[in-house]
């Protein structure tokens, strides 16, 4: 445990489950209970509830459940030291240090304030005779002042070792500069600067740290770009370019375009929402921390197929993100020579201006109509096949949207692009759509013929091996948790008589502090487990049990338990043994789902 646990008690006890949860979830009594609107899963009946006694939450509709620290990490997609810091501020408390994690937080510190050193070096030249490349970099490129401040601009000089003199200078050692990846080392061994004659981006996380660097050239040479490589304070997966302006936006979404001087050019015609991924294709780790700033991504690829490739992949991460999404489509320009080439969003606004840019965004299309155009652009229209074979295509989309109205919409848009009645296109979606709700009742029933294939829970620690000593430890922890007074002094299992690792674990985990005479309640589970952990536990504890016979349940979950436990332990000796228990196991199995 990375926290010391006193801290974690005094945490959990200062910090009320109901307070907390109420700052995002209006909650109203009912019982012994209270009742709202799930913050995790859209809905419009209360499933979501809240138990001031056991002082954890859970929702009945999707199934998620913890204590306060959990829902806190849930509800503002953070790390558990991360919820802990945010519920200790709430509560005035004074975070200590992680045990063990001292040293490599005090190396992180130093490697921050490295690039924090840096990132000062490079804005300084940049205003001075060295910086004047550059300097007339950004003139041609119409970035102004106010904006290279705004984004910390900097200019590296154009020589070998001054960023390494000067940075030596301040204290800082040879491997704490290899380790930031700002100098490199050549086959001789000897160290240079990495970033030479460069425009110079530092890129700064949403916590305001410098974690790395971007930089351009200034002329045609190449690489264009040159980043910094991954290092023990950047990880180009979580980091967006622009986020940390960005996630203070008064705008009602968030921009996502592919390159760095896009979003300068953006911010600086007013889009101050617009982030970069630096030109990687878009990560889950992103996706989730773009959730923590906004409702709404507009997605503002190239227009080019590599864009589109890029638009169509994004699309597909982020279904069931909980992020509303945009497609903004950058029109193509036709040069003086007739030509149509792509322009991103930095040339669109310097050939169109901000006005034309504004028109766009709030035009931008959502991802159907975004798909739609992708399949008109597969067919030639004008000939009668094509036009029958885009209807085909088409309403094949349209059948799997859920709302009829948005499907009757796109209908006739569809209809007027294959140049047929609307009824015809209806006719064609309707078809569509019985064939598409036929497929998904035979997936469904496929699910409930078989929901150990399909319902198994992704994370490997919540799989059950063998049901039967499952159900019966998830008995023992709820009874251990609703009254502790059942069971005697001495442990009646031990942690390996469980067949589900994490139910031992769990069960360890309680039985220890109910030794050591502290209240056995879910809350001394904190930061033991994921989120999805917890949530399976939380779950486990809502399943009825009658306290009223629990000495006899009780008996009957541990002699299963232990029967169980003893097959396995037998059939590590016999494999004849171990394959026909597996057999009768897989019976046991199939009657116990039923
Ligand atoms: N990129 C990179 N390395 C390269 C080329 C590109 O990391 N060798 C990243 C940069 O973040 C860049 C983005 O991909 O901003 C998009 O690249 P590209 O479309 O080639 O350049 P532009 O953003 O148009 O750059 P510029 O306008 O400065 O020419
Ligand atoms: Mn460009």
């Amino acid at each position: 445990m990375a926290f010391p646990q006193s801290f974690l008690d005094e945490l959990i006890a200062r910090c009320d489950i109901v307070d907390v949860v109420s700052s995002y979830v209006q909650l109203t009594r009912k019982g012994s209970n209270l009742f709202g609107l799930c913050p995790f899963h859209s809905e419009r009946t209360g499933s979501f509830s809240v138990s001031p006694d056991k002082q954890i939450y859970y929702c009945f509709g999707c199934k998620k459940g913890g204590t306060v620290i959990d829902f806190i990490r849930e509800e503002e997609n953070l790390p558990f030291r991360d919820a802990v810091q945010v519920l200790a501020k709430r509560v005035g408390m004074e975070v200590p240090e992680e045990e063990g994690n001292r040293e490599s937080t005090r190396r992180r510190g130093r490697l921050l304030e490295l690039n924090r050193d840096a990132a000062r070096f490079y804005y300084q030249l940049l205003q001075q005779p060295e910086g004047r490349a550059v300097q007339a970099y950004l003139d041609r490129r119409k970035i102004r002042r106010a904006t290279a401040v705004n984004f910390g601009m900097g200019a590296s000089p154009d020589a070998w070792d001054v960023l390494l003199n000067a940075m030596t200078q301040k204290g800082y050692t040879k491997s704490e500069l290899l380790d930031v990846g700002l100098v490199v080392q050549n086959k001789n061994g000897r160290l240079y600067d990495k970033f030479r004659n460069r425009l110079m981006l530092p890129v700064i996380d949403t916590r305001g740290d410098v974690v790395a660097f971007g930089s351009r050239v200034l002329d045609k040479s190449e690489p264009k770009y040159m980043n910094s490589s991954e290092t023990p304070v950047y990880s180009k997966r979580r980091v967006l370019y622009g986020l940390n302006l960005a996630k203070k936006s008064k705008r009602p979404n968030i921009i996502l375009c592919e390159g760095n001087l896009d979003i300068v050019t953006l911010h600086q015609a007013g889009f101050d929402n617009a982030v970069a991924s630096m030109g990687t294709a878009l990560t889950k780790e992103q996706i989730s921390l773009l959730s923590r700033f906004t409702k709404e991504l507009v997605l503002c690829y190239d227009n080019d197929n590599a864009g589109k490739v890029a638009t169509e992949r994004a699309l597909q991460l982020l279904n069931g993100s909980g992020l509303s999404v945009k497609v903004l489509q950058l029109p193509r320009r036709r040069t003086e020579e007739g030509e149509l080439v792509k322009q991103d969003a930095d040339d669109f606004i310097k050939n169109q201006g901000p006005g034309a840019f504004e028109r766009l965004l709030s035009g931008s299309e959502n991802g159907v109509e975004f798909r739609m155009e992708q399949i008109a652009g597969k067919y030639d229209l004008s000939s009668d096949e094509a036009r029958v074979a885009y209807s085909a295509e088409i309403s094949e989309l349209l059948a799997s949207l859920p709302g009829a109205v948005e499907r009757e919409i796109y209908a006739f848009r569809a209809a007027e692009t294959a140049r047929i009645t609307p009824d015809a296109m209806k006719q064609e979606i309707q078809r569509a759509r019985k064939r598409w709700i036929a497929r998904e009742n035979r997936a469904e029933l496929r699910k409930e013929l078989n929901p150990a294939a399909s319902s198994q829970p992704k994370e490997r620690s919540l799989r059950y091996d063998n049901i039967r000593s499952a159900r019966a430890e998830e008995g023992v922890l709820r009874l251990l948790l609703l009254d502790d007074t059942l069971f005697p002094a001495e442990p009646p299992l031990r942690e390996e008589d469980f067949s589900s690792p994490l139910l031992g674990r769990v069960f360890a985990r309680l039985w220890q502090a109910r030794t050591e005479g502290r209240t056995v309640a879910l809350p001394l589970l904190a930061g033991e487990l994921s989120t999805e952990e917890m949530s399976h536990i939380t779950a486990i504890c809502q399943r009825p049990e009658s306290l009223k016979n629990g000495g006899r349940a009780l008996a009957d979950y541990i002699r299963v338990i232990q029967k169980e436990a003893e097959k396995r332990s037998g059939s590590k000796t016999d494999p004849l043994l171990a394959a026909a228990e597996k057999y009768k196991d897989k019976k046991g199995e199939k009657r116990n789902v039923k």
